[in-house]
């Protein structure tokens, strides 16, 4: 099937991730079975049953009547792979660079607030498997664990830290500074959420875990965030639903920043952190793609944050594509929204992204078997991309361009 004999596996330079197939497959013989079906739709439907209501919902919730969750899979379901045969694919390579890192995989955790909602092992949990694949993990500002033992639980890992920008300067600088003591080398701020965007569901339930005193440790051991709730009465170790909604509305703060201070954020990150990457995160329109150009921005993410915040918007896939087209050569684009697979995975890297953040996929293995899911999520992920690359004829990231696509009418659909 898979032999683990097989002399090239030695002359590789990642993994034979394809041999967690073989592993699967043999289960059986040795009376187990996998952890569970990493098919995406038996998974979240999986994680349903799993989760309280509140947790389902949080995870599952898209903006509207999620057309925007839809468009973004309509778009990869529209473009379809070239295979190429009898490719000596033996020694081909998954791994790649970003932000001066050396990863097993263009594969990287998206940033997700509150993973204590999905399993009391929270972000500590995903951060080590992280660690243990080589692949870089985004910590949120909304994180239900804080900077210093996230920092822990992924060691040597590759980090970056994903900023909610306060209207509060120095509380920013606080958190800057204690992402950059704890080894998170890149910052990437996200600019699609001042607030969340409607979700019925959330909305119909009042479920707001933030406001339950979820998801505020990064603040409650925060010395500036600390002063503050001191100022006003709150005692952060007592008072801990009060000192979290305090949070929350300081991260989520429903006030918009300009493009104005941007030079002012990259300059305080390079300052603290020696002048490590720093990219936006949410965008979707050429403009502004541009806009980040000109100021110098190392890196976007082209995201829709999954068709969470604008319904009826764009899909990422396409709006990736015209991004590239425009600035493609100029700034480090990377791409999130809707990857369910390596063949989404293998897409977008066509179309031009340099680097892939998957999100859900890995909720839901949290959220079924904690750490053991995850891990289960993202070896699965890495072995579907590898035997992908095997029988498709790929040897590196390299292989993936324009010509291995092949793009259907624009009004291919698929059914909700
Ligand atoms: C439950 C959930 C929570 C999220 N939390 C954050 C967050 O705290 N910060 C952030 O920048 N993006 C957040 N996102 C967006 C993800 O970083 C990423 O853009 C998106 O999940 C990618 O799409 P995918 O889930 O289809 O892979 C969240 C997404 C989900 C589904």
């Amino acid at each position: 099937m898979s032999d683990p004999t097989n002399p090239h596996i030695k002359e590789r330079d990642t993994a034979q991730w394809a041999l967690y197939q073989r592993e699967n497959f043999l289960k059986q013989s040795e009376g187990q079975l996998p952890l569970f079906n990493t098919d995406p739709r038996k998974m979240e439907e999986r994680a349903k049953e799993k989760l309280s209501e509140g947790g389902w919902y949080y995870a599952s919730s898209n903006a509207g009547m999620s057309t925007t969750h839809l468009a973004n899979r309509q778009a990869f379901h529209r473009h379809r792979l070239i295979p190429n045969q009898l490719v000596d694919t033996n020694t081909r390579s998954t791994k790649t660079t970003i932000f001066n890192h050396t990863v097993s995989a263009p594969i990287g955790f998206a940033p997700i607030g509150i993973n204590k909602i999905y399993h009391p092992s929270g972000e500590s949990a995903v951060a080590t498997v992280a660690s243990e694949l080589n692949l870089p993990y985004c910590l949120s500002t909304a994180a239900s664990t804080s900077i210093e033992n996230v920092a822990s639980a992924n060691g040597t890992g590759p980090r970056f830290f994903q900023l909610y920008m306060p209207h509060d300067d120095e509380l920013t600088i606080s958190l800057l500074t204690r992402a950059w003591e704890n080894g998170f080398d890149a910052l990437i701020l996200t600019t699609d959420t001042w607030q969340l965007g409607w979700r019925h569901d959330d909305v119909a339930t009042s479920n707001y875990a933030f406001y339950r005193g979820f998801g505020a440790e990064m603040g409650l051991e925060d010395p500036v965030f600390r002063k503050r709730c001191q100022a006003d009465g709150i005692d952060p170790d007592v008072d801990v639903v009060k000192a979290s909604v305090k949070w929350i509305d300081s991260v989520w703060h429903g006030r918009a920043w300009g493009w104005d201070k941007i030079p002012w954020l990259m300059e305080t990150w390079k300052r603290i952190s020696g002048g490590r990457p720093f990219a936006i995160k949410g965008i979707q329109s050429v403009g502004d793609a541009r806009k980040c150009v000109e100021l110098g921005v190392d890196g976007i993410v082209v995201s829709n944050h999954a068709g969470r915040q604008v319904d009826g918007a764009v899909a990422s896939l396409d709006a990736l594509e015209r991004i590239v087209e425009a600035v493609g050569d100029k700034i480090y684009v990377m791409f999130d929204s809707g990857v369910r697979g390596a063949s989404d995975v293998v897409k977008a890297l066509a179309l031009g992204a340099r680097f892939v953040f998957i999100g859900r996929l890995w909720i839901w293995g949290l959220s079924i078997q904690g750490e053991e899911g995850v891990r289960h999520v993202m070896k699965s992920l890495l072995a579907d991309l590898d035997i992908l690359m095997g029988v498709a004829g790929f040897n590196g990231v390299d292989d993936f361009n324009r010509d291995i696509l092949e793009s259907g009418p624009k009004n291919y659909t698929l059914a909700p």
